[in-house]
């Protein structure tokens, strides 16, 4: 398949190929993601195909203006009314009961839908000039690190999708929050760029659900799919070390070899004997959330490294969501010195 690369003017072809049952990579605020007309079943299968993404997975369904969202679900629940109010536009995913107009492939069986109104003007545009709402997972291969440029989705997905819009990097690099509201109290399925106290401020008690932490066994029910795979994985194997600097870097550098690679913050780098990549500057969540799935990416462009000595981060605030995606690329392993 020929794949276009489109500049974030020509939004009138991108939402043309989207109208007539193409996929399409396309900015957003959190990472890019791999649009479909929500609304086509037969589109929305190309998109699991194109990334190779388990069928039981479902997608999350974007939207440009609050009133689409009558489309996507039949009722909307006050505690999405009052989420929406606070965080929409952004990076916040609320999954609710659905609407007989989604079709299965989006919501992969399941009687819910996971709804997002991204507050990139790019997507934006795209959704408005589109004419409905998108389904879209991010737009990498599954099991690699979520795109947050256009070049990673031109990596994994060149050849696979009909075209690309180029927007520049993410601003929050990390998926979006994702919680569900079906559930009493609601639960944090996905930490993301809105935190837990955010959520917390706004409709009191939150309960995280405890894959948000914690490896799940292989028959355990889980409330989302997406948990159930391994994620966020680079090439060479991770681990995860939590410990203060001066550790973590007499700890690395006693284990220096060509194959080895330091994941570090910005202050980290020059003390370490061993090709580095920072993700973020220490004591900035959010910085760190920017950098994370960009440097896993610098770091697999080398092809040398094996193992991967990444610096734990602090699990509060936006961090929660960067701690979470580093232990997934760990496998849960984490070395505490
Ligand atoms: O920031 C984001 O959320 C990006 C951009 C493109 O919007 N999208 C994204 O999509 O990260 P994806 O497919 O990579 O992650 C969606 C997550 C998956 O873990 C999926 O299992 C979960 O949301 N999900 C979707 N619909 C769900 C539902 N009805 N119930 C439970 N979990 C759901
Ligand atoms: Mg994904």
């Amino acid at each position: 398949m020929k794949t276009e690369i489109l500049s974030s003017n020509e939004i009138e072809k991108a939402s043309e190929i989207l109208r007539n049952g193409g996929i399409v990579g396309i900015p957003t605020e959190t990472v890019y993601g791999l649009a479909a007309n929500a609304f086509d079943g037969q589109a929305v299968a190309k998109i699991f195909k194109a990334k190779g993404r388990p069928m039981d997975n479902p997608l999350i369904v974007h939207i440009c203006d609050i009133n689409q969202i009558y489309d996507i679900v039949d009722e909307l629940p006050d505690n999405a009314k009052k989420l929406a109010d606070r965080f929409w536009p952004g990076p916040l995913t609320l999954i609710m009961p659905k609407s007989k107009r989604i079709p299965d492939e989006v919501s992969a069986g399941l009687n819910t839908v996971a709804v997002r109104f991204p507050s990139n003007k790019v997507a934006r545009d795209i959704i408005r000039s589109a004419g409905v709402p998108l389904a879209a997972p991010s737009a990498n291969l599954s099991g690699s690190p979520s795109p947050t440029t256009a070049k990673h989705v031109v990596n994994d997905l060149f050849g696979k999708i009909d075209a690309i819009v180029d927007g520049g990097n993410c601003d929050v690099g990390l998926e979006s929050t994702v919680i569900t509201l079906v559930t009493k109290p609601p639960k944090l399925l996905r930490p993301g760029g809105i935190t837990l106290d955010e959520l917390r401020d706004v409709l009191g008690k939150v309960d995280v659900d405890s894959a948000v932490l914690n490896k799940i066994s292989k028959d355990q029910k889980v409330s989302s799919p997406g948990m159930k795979y391994k994620h966020y994985a680079p090439n060479a194997k991770v681990v995860l070390i939590k410990s203060d600097r001066d550790n973590y870097i007499k700890y690395v550098n006693e284990h220096a070899n060509a194959d080895v690679a330091a994941l570090c913050y910005d202050e980290d780098r020059k003390f370490l004997n061993v090709f580095s990549v920072s993700y973020g500057a220490q004591n900035d969540g959010k910085s760190q959330a920017k950098g994370l799935f960009y440097a896993l990416r610098e770091i697999d462009k080398n092809k040398e490294i094996r193992i991967i000595y990444a610096r734990c981060p602090d699990a509060d605030g936006v961090g929660l969501a960067v701690y979470n995606r580093l232990i997934r690329a760990a496998g849960f392993e984490v070395l505490d010195i």
